[in-house]
């Protein structure tokens, strides 16, 4: 039975690294019935809005979907449509894996999946300024909210992921020497979660900060982590450098009642229309997908044909080095299927 999803080509690059990946998809026999909707600022000209109910209505219904980058204006105009889809659907934990393809980068054994909190915490929209004398904007305050039904069922995600994926351990980061209750409910919560993994799955916690130093000396060391919202942000950009930046990051985004798979880069306007983006990341979000749906052996199959063709090196996209097209790039990957 056709698997139905939800696909929104997105704006600049989206649509020509979204038909790459239908094309390696199909070829590998990857059997999604795809609904196709917009949004951003093809929603904004098809409709007048950048989430039309028609495309939120489409993800209720699939409860699942494929989503290419969706550009935001900067300062003005619509708030990103990215949050607002995370907040309708509560799509609770942000999966990024980070693992070396590509050949002679800095480092040669990374293959780390960072699980963050992606509603509470410091992004929780819990903001104010306070007024001081006459100085309305004296000082602004942010609360950190750490819930801990938030916290569990993401650290539990986290334990669910690692059994699911033969995963050696979980590491838990947070900084709960300074910040005792927020923090230290986060990380007491992770200590229950872990006790009954126990044999199962190794659990060990890292202060944020330790952590980034240890993330950049020894990388290898790492295999699932799990953090808050603020910490989770900057650290999946930071696993994403170690193993060469956005081109071949794919991020999941999880809810009970949904998941959103996407490309982590965006729309890339200074390439856009030119057939040389890299549709990697978005294959790879759509390997992630397939592991979601319970099709590990497709997803496998997609992985390490990328691999293969990038270590192959002949039909490189331009930020991996070569000159070769989205098509031909899609082609080569689709040759070793
Ligand atoms: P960007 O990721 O679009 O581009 C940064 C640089 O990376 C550019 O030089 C671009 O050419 C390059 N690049 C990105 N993806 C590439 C690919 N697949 N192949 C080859 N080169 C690639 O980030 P930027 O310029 O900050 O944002 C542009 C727009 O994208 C903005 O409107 C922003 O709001 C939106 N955006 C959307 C995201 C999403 O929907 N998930 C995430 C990040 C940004």
């Amino acid at each position: 039975m056709p698997v139905p999803c939800t696909l929104i080509p997105g704006d600049g690059i989206g649509p020509e690294i979204t038909e790459a990946t239908l094309a390696i998809l199909d070829a590998a026999g990857a059997d999604f019935q795809w609904d196709r909707q917009v949004a951003g600022a093809a929603g904004v000209a098809r409709t007048g809005t950048p989430l039309p109910d028609e495309t939120l209505e489409s993800i209720r219904r699939t409860k699942l979907a494929l989503k290419g980058p969706l550009e935001t204006p900067v300062g003005e105009g619509y708030r990103s449509v990215n949050v607002a889809l995370r907040q309708t659907f509560d799509l609770y934990a942000n999966v990024r894996p980070a693992k070396d393809l590509v050949p002679g980068g800095r480092f040669d054994d990374v293959d780390i999946v960072l699980i963050r909190e992606n509603t509470e915490g410091l992004y929780a929209g819990l903001e104010h300024y306070i007024r001081i004398g006459d100085d309305p904007h004296a000082a602004a305050e942010s609360v950190a909210l750490i819930t801990r039904v938030g916290s569990e069922r993401v650290i539990r995600y986290a334990f669910e992921y690692a059994l699911r994926h033969n995963r050696r351990k979980v590491t838990l980061v947070h900084k709960a020497n300074i910040l005792k209750f927020s923090q230290g409910l986060f990380r007491s919560i992770g200590q229950k979660v872990a006790r009954e993994y126990e044999g199962k799955l190794g659990f060990d916690e890292r202060i944020i900060d330790a952590c980034a130093m240890q993330l950049v000396i020894k990388p290898e060391q790492f295999d699932v982590i799990v953090t808050t919202n603020l910490f989770g942000d900057i650290l999946s950009d930071l696993v994403s450098g170690l193993v060469g930046g956005l081109g071949l990051a794919p991020g999941a985004n999880i809810g009970k009642d949904a998941a959103i798979f996407e490309a982590v880069h965006g729309t890339a306007p200074d390439i856009a229309g030119q057939g040389i983006a890299n549709p990697g990341a978005l294959v790879l979000a759509a390997c992630l997908m397939l592991d979601h749906v319970g099709d590990r052996f497709r997803a496998d199959r997609i992985r390490r044909a990328l691999e293969a063709a990038i270590r192959g090196k002949r039909s490189l996209t331009r930020d991996l080095g070569g000159n070769a097209t989205t098509a031909q790039f899609a082609q080569a990957v689709i040759e070793h299927l």
